[in-house]
């Protein structure tokens, strides 16, 4: 069964939002490399983004049997979603979180994740590599 890759919101804009936090790579280099590594270690990758919390709720759901493990970087929704936190339990899979920038070293309201204790693990601040590490640890955990 596939990885799967999610982003949330803004980030379709990586690249041309703040390259200065976020890098000047763009989404589609993420999920280039990103398959790569997957592909590498004997999954294909799925990759979605959506600026829609309902959409990437339904999505998660869909996820339930259908995958082995998720990738996700929700953006915005990691410091404000309940919602997005309960979706993430449904397909029993472990979770990587994944943060481009160090979410610590900024602004205060950015320090508390709802989505950090469901997750397998968390990563921040190692740039857009950050990906690969999650992919890495996913396919870790499942060996
Ligand atoms: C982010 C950090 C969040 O605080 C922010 O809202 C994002 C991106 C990151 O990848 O560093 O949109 O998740």
């Amino acid at each position: 069964l596939p990885i799967l890759l999610l982003n949330g919101p803004n980030l379709n804009t990586l690249g041309v939002r703040q390259p200065d936090v976020y890098g000047a790579d763009t989404l589609d280099d993420v999920v280039t490399t990103a398959s790569r590594v997957a592909e590498g270690l004997g999954y294909p990758l799925t990759a979605r983004q959506t600026n829609h919390e309902g959409v990437m709720i339904d999505w998660i759901h869909e996820a339930r049997g259908a995958v082995s493990g998720i990738v996700i970087n929700p953006g915005a929704w990691t410091h404000t979603s309940v919602a997005l936190r309960d979706a993430l339990v449904v397909p029993e899979v472990p979770i990587v979180e994944v943060h481009i920038s160090n979410v610590f070293a900024r602004e205060e309201f950015r320090h508390h994740s709802y989505v950090s204790p469901i997750a397998s693990g968390v990563i921040a601040g190692c740039g857009i590599a950050g990906y690969d590490y999650a992919v890495r640890q996913i396919a870790a955990i499942l060996a």
